[in-house]
């Protein structure tokens, strides 16, 4: 493997830390229990809101997003509650079988891991509970381990609809701060996030982002709980501190990724990343592979998972990238296995990072014999200079107005 110029981490996540984040990690830890920490911790939980898009309480766990996951379900339901989940692919599986692991029953709405969620089939299980026997929904929004998004705004007006009091959690650990994503405005209950993917930070902090009726119906949910448990958790926060030990250095990095959010602006943050995967799309339709995702609406802006033509090996493929251009590409996850690579296009990134990633690939794929028509980079550079164009030419009307 070459050891020269940088390694090109374009996994869906952890994602490439930028040299600000570093440098604001590395400083001299200080006292939890002192007044400098409370103020730290105030103003991280009070930045995250406008990344949540909510004004109510956020906690954050030093764990990894599945530790966000547990948080969300111990502090909510009671042995034996029914929940429905979706199979949109591997994440929503293993959020499936935690849930029964911890004594839920969850009632799993199949799907063939190239759809989201599907309103109707969500509306069917609504209808057919007339005694509210559901008491949460599950959603995860943005399928790593697919490429797929889900509609939480059309999940939301399903259970509206219905008058369905379950409650919505959703999981955004590959959607925070790269998708649109609005808390508030969606009616989520428990929003679940990580600090590896659209924060870029390196992994180590989980979030749950909770609505004022799920803080209230926490407080007589029965699942065993103590380090979960957000109750410790909001009481100490209030004035910026943690129960236990927080991950001292991670919210300095927090605190450091706010402030670029917040000089970037979430919009055009959005905005970036639905260019990047644009650009990748058609560079993986001019190479003639297969998205995963099956329906344009449910792209996902943060990564895209390509099909690999029968008897060839996605890991095979992946390997001779690494070992030829130093570039980590993402699995094929659970029955996905070998079968597809996903390119992450999430977090710090820019044009040309892209354009040396799709490189990269489109090397790979001659290297590996993939059968692949060449000009993906072409496709992609070609639409990137359309883009630049375009808010050229907007940024210069701005200027005259
Ligand atoms: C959508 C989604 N949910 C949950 C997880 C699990 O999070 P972690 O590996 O940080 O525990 C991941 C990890 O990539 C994910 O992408």
């Amino acid at each position: 493997m070459p050891s020269s110029g940088r390694h090109f981490l374009q996994i869906p996540g952890p994602t490439n830390v930028p040299e600000r984040i570093l440098r604001a990690m590395a400083r001299p830890t200080i006292d939890h229990r002192g007044a400098e920490f409370g103020r730290l911790g105030l103003e991280v939980l009070a930045g995250l809101k406008d990344v949540f898009k909510t004004s109510g309480r956020i906690v954050i766990f030093p764990a990894s997003g599945t530790g966000a996951w547990e948080a969300a379900l111990v502090n909510l339901f009671s042995p034996g509650d029914k929940v429905l989940m979706f199979e949109t692919g591997h994440f929503a599986t293993l959020w499936r079988a935690m849930a029964e692991n911890l004594g839920l029953d969850v009632d799993f709405v199949p799907g063939d891991w190239r759809h989201g969620v599907d309103p109707l089939a969500l509306e069917a299980r609504l209808t057919d509970d007339p005694e509210r026997r559901i008491k949460g929904v599950m959603v995860v929004h943005n399928e790593t381990s697919t490429g797929v998004t889900s509609s939480v705004d059309a999940v939301r007006n399903t259970l509206d609809r219905a008058g369905h009091p379950a409650l919505l959690l959703v999981d955004t650990i590959s959607s925070l701060a790269s998708i649109d994503y609005r808390h508030d405005e969606w009616g989520v209950d428990v929003t679940v996030a990580g600090s590896q993917k659209g924060l870029m930070l390196p992994p180590g902090l989980s979030f749950n982002a909770i609505s004022e009726k799920a803080q209230a119906l926490s407080k007589s949910a029965r699942l065993p709980k103590s380090y979960w448990d957000w109750q410790p958790m909001l009481a100490a926060n209030t004035a910026g501190f943690f129960p236990s030990t927080p991950a001292t250095n991670l919210l300095y990095g927090l605190s450091e990724a706010l402030q670029i959010l917040r000089e970037d602006g979430m919009d055009n943050v959005f905005a970036r990343h639905d260019r990047h995967a644009e650009a990748t799309r058609r560079a993986v339709r001019a190479w003639g592979l297969e998205i995963l995702c099956a329906d344009p609406k449910e792209y996902s802006s943060s990564l895209t998972a390509v099909l690999l033509p029968a008897g060839h090996d996605a890991d095979r493929l992946r390997e001779i990238i690494l070992e030829n251009f130093n570039m980590s590409l993402g699995n094929g996850l659970g029955k996905l296995q070998r079968k597809v690579f996903r390119i992450g296009h999430l977090g710090d990134f820019n044009d040309l990072m892209l354009a040396g990633t799709l490189s990269g690939v489109e090397m790979g794929l001659a290297l590996a014999g993939v059968p692949h028509s060449s000009g993906g980079v072409a496709a992609a550079l070609d639409y990137l200079t359309q883009a630049a164009e375009a808010r050229r030419s907007q940024n210069a009307q701005t200027a005259v107005t």
